[in-house]
């Protein structure tokens, strides 16, 4: 289990290191998958912020203390998250121009609109749904890691990857925090479908945007690159997002990959290496190599 045996939380420093941009684009060989993964990043400095929001309004009448600590926990690498996120996000700022000011416009109108405006008793669903898609998306992504990110950038790589270890890490907390407070099928059901649909939809608006800067929109080689690469995603997340409807899901019924256990390890022993990650070589959890 990813966290020692007490399943508790590691809070990690990343020194990722990006370089100079010359295009949005981190992995020239699917720059459609390359404009997914940014459009969902820029929607983390929002996202993330929500949760930890809707955490902290719960966290009070949370009365079992070690469900606290984790809360605390969780809210800490969620905060490392977006930071990191924060920090990319800025190096596509001058390629990405009004494009990236209006996807984060909306994201930043939805989700000051639902820390307003929805019950925490909603929020906390939506919480939880988010963190089950994101832990079905955190296994699809380490599955098929070399399908994703083979021979791309390694720093934004590692980061996405880094990113997901730790939502799978933190895969329990949201799932108890909700059923410690709110509880119910019906709920979490909701909360599952409304922070899927909301985070897809956004995320699907983003990348559109941003191909169409890039104009790529119009391009049929990159159209039918894009339909494949999303038949792709679909045939493997849907397996994995329908066991969460089952009404006895629990997080901690699924077991964590191998790889993210050697992940984990790679960091313990090497944090600058997990932040480096070989792309040539993601059969294993590898830094590049130094040179000599
Ligand atoms: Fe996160
Ligand atoms: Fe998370």
């Amino acid at each position: 289990m990813l966290g020692g045996e007490t399943g508790r939380m590691t809070l990690r420093r990343m020194p990722f290191a990006y370089g100079e941009r010359r295009s949005l684009d981190w992995h020239e060989g699917a720059r459609e998958f390359s404009q997914i993964v940014n459009a969902a990043s820029l929607a983390m400095p929002y996202l993330e912020p929500y949760l930890i929001a809707t955490m902290r309004k719960a966290r009070p009448a949370i009365s079992d203390p070690t469900l606290a600590a984790e809360l605390d926990l969780y809210c800490g690498q969620e905060a490392a998250h977006y930071r990191q996120h924060r920090l990319y996000n800025d190096t596509l700022k001058e390629l990405g121009g009004e494009t990236i000011e209006a996807i984060e416009a909306t994201l930043a109108t939805d989700y000051a609109r639902l820390g307003e405006k929805k019950s925490l008793k909603f929020n906390l669903a939506y919480a939880e749904g988010f963190e089950s898609m994101a832990l079905a998306i955190g296994h699809m992504l380490v599955e098929d890691r070399e399908y994703f990110f083979a021979g791309s950038d390694s720093a934004a790589a590692s980061l996405v990857l880094w990113h997901f270890v730790e939502e799978i890490e933190h895969k329990r907390v949201a799932f108890d925090v909700f059923e410690h407070l709110v509880g119910g099928y019906f709920w979490r059901v909701w909360g599952l479908l409304y922070a899927t649909g909301h985070i897809f939809w956004r995320t699907r608006g983003g990348y559109q945007a941003l191909l169409k800067r890039q104009g790529l929109w119009r391009n049929w080689g990159s159209r039918l690159k894009l339909a494949g690469l999303l038949a792709h995603i679909f045939a493997s997340l849907t397996p994995k997002m329908l066991r969460i409807l089952h009404p006895r899901y629990h997080p901690m019924k699924i077991a964590d990959p191998d790889w993210a256990l050697a992940w984990a390890r790679l960091h313990a022993s090497d944090a600058l290496g997990a932040a480096r990650l070989d792309t040539g070589r993601l059969g294993a959890a590898a830094p590049i190599p130094c040179p000599i």
